[in-house]
């Protein structure tokens, strides 16, 4: 594999609007980002990925961007920006930036300009499309809910459309109009020129469309079908696309790409991240996918412990085979917290973050850490549906009372599968508001602060913070540096509830031992060695010779020899 300067780093997803407020406004900026970049150093990480700091309307959290040139007052300006990126690459940390293309907001002048007058240039930015027979052209429901088609503002008269696979307030770009393209172009090479090392690419799959616009087979009571379907059947149009966007945006710069992409196959693995792929990888999020394959909270499963690690593996079989790099994630803004989701109730604190983060710092690819993830933050707990945001939650909330559930009953599913629930403020320490803000917090604060925050766990060496630590240096430490970046994948089956793999270099004949018990029962297994040293461990683990127990909860990473 060539080698390229971003293997073997580690990023970390920073949610600005949560993770620290200078001001007091209650809204996190980019003066409080540049006041934590210290932390980030200690924690180890290289790669900062920023949420959306653009200006908007923040209808779906600044993934609706009114200006693509701009930072929001809310988090500042542009020197600001310059400082943040003067003082990350001073402490050997680069920034990446959330590119959004798909949409921008309705409150961009393109849409608005596009909207005055279907015949500007800035129409054809757009899906501007007559109705069929009196009614939408298509039947696809939007992500959030809803039909993707919306009457143009000051049409409303007229039987024409624009779509949205978004929130209404997200029109789509239509890539399909050389002009736009161009205007991406210049937008990505803004950033570069800033000195970005490159973009988090969102919700790509949804720039290419039939242009037929036809109806797809109903998924739902409704008589709609969700816009992702959409997108599986257009793919092999979007290389044309992504390749023009390479060549003239990415590739000059030697950018780090990371893509928001669903279903990835076999087929489209090389395609869009093998070695001469559109980005230089792709986020894991195939159990949010076996999550989201349907439409609604109240369809959506509760996965096993189980389900998560075979998503994970085969994820990490698919890239290897295709020789491409994958970005494994525990979570993100748009999931809920891993420790909740994925693991058994008992493992829903420390130990369980911890064991997380063990199994996560060791496969193939570039691990991104959400923030809060270090420290263990587990859900966040709404009492009431004002006290959520996010827009999808919101509607699912109102579907679900619609259709007979009590408030309880649609409160607890907001509650488990919202996206408000990683999006809450970090938590810094035991003053008020967890230490993020002097004012009041946008979004509540986490039940836990008093005990759970980055100022308890820096003095405790057994806290989330220092493990993750250790965890981030032992990937940088020489000895491992070669296994843990290029070395083989190898799934290690030791039954329900155990997570377990092996990673080896053929080169030096080095094999690493992953192994987590999330189980009540302890776990003692001979490990597949003559001599076995452990180089990290947490909970309850003890190794005699190459006969290694481990407690609930304890996880090791093993040298074997
Ligand atoms: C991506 C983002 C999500 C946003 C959506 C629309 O999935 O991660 O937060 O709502 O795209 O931009």
């Amino acid at each position: 594999m060539e080698h390229k300067w971003w293997h073997g780093k580690t990023a970390y997803q920073i949610y600005p609007k949560s993770f620290c407020d200078s001001n007091g406004d209650g809204l996190g900026d980019l003066k409080g980002i540049i006041s934590k970049l210290d932390y980030l150093q200690s924690l180890g990480v290289d790669i900062l990925w920023l949420s959306p700091i653009y200006p908007s309307p923040f209808v779906d959290q600044g993934y609706d961007i009114a200006d693509y040139e701009n930072i929001d007052p809310i988090f500042g300006n542009l020197e600001d920006f310059d400082v943040l990126m003067r003082e990350a690459k001073a402490r050997g940390m680069d920034v990446i930036m959330d590119l959004v293309v798909n949409h921008c907001s309705s409150e961009h002048a393109w849409f608005k300009k596009a909207c005055a007058d279907l015949n500007s240039e800035e129409a054809g930015y757009f899906y501007f499309v007559k109705g069929k027979d009196g009614q939408f052209p298509n039947n696809l429901r939007s992500y959030f809910g809803g039909s993707v088609w919306e009457k143009i503002p000051g049409h409303e008269d007229e039987d024409i459309y624009y779509s949205h696979y978004f929130a209404k307030e997200q029109p789509d770009l239509n890539w399909y109009n050389e002009k736009l393209r161009e205007q991406v172009y210049k937008l990505v090479t803004f950033w570069l020129n800033k000195g970005v090392a490159g973009f988090r690419v969102d919700a790509i799959l949804s720039i290419v469309k039939d242009l037929s616009f036809p109806d797809l087979p109903p998924d739902d009571a409704d008589g709609m079908t969700h816009a992702a379907k959409m997108n599986a059947r257009n793919l092999s149009q979007i290389g044309q696309f992504l390749n023009e966007l390479k060549a003239r945006t990415f590739a000059p710069h030697d950018s780090f790409t990371v893509g928001e992409v669903l279903t990835v196959t076999k087929e489209s693995v090389t395609e869009f991240a093998g070695p001469n792929g559109y980005f230089s990888t792709l986020f894991d999020l195939s159990p949010r996918e076996l999550v989201e394959a349907n439409p609604h909270y109240r369809d959506y499963p509760n996965l096993t412990v189980d389900q998560f690690k075979e998503c994970v593996f085969n994820t990490q079989e698919l890239y290897q085979q295709a020789d491409a790099f994958v970005a494994p994630i525990i979570e993100n803004h748009d999931e809920p917290r891993g420790v909740s989701y994925y693991l058994p109730e008992h493992l829903h604190n420390a130990q369980g973050a911890k064991l997380l983060g063990t199994f996560l710092m060791f496969l193939r690819g570039i691990p991104f850490i959400y923030q809060g993830q270090e420290i263990g933050m587990t859900n966040t707990k709404f009492e009431h549906i004002d006290e959520f945001n996010d827009l999808f939650a919101k509607e699912e909330y109102r579907l679900s009372r619609e259709e007979g559930k009590s408030e309880q009953e649609a409160l607890a599913l907001c509650a488990r599968h919202g996206r408000d629930n990683a999006r809450t403020p970090m938590l810094w320490s035991d003053e008020p508001n967890a230490g993020f803000t002097t004012g009041t917090p946008w979004l509540r604060v986490h039940q836990d602060y008093k005990t759970l925050n980055v100022k308890a766990q820096e003095s405790d060496p057994l806290s989330p913070l220092n493990h993750y630590r250790k965890l981030i240096a032992l990937r940088k430490d020489p000895k491992l540096h070669e296994t843990v970046t290029y070395g083989n994948f190898e799934r290690n089956e030791l039954g329900a509830g155990v997570l377990s793999y092996l990673r080896t270099n053929q080169e030096s004949g080095q094999r690493l031992l992953v192994i987590a018990n999330t189980n009540h029962e302890s776990l003692t297994y001979q490990v597949p060695a003559s001599e076995a040293c452990a180089l990290i461990t947490t909970g309850e683990v003890e190794l005699q010779g190459t006969t290694l127990t481990l407690g609930c909860g304890g996880a090791a990473i093993l040298e074997l020899k």
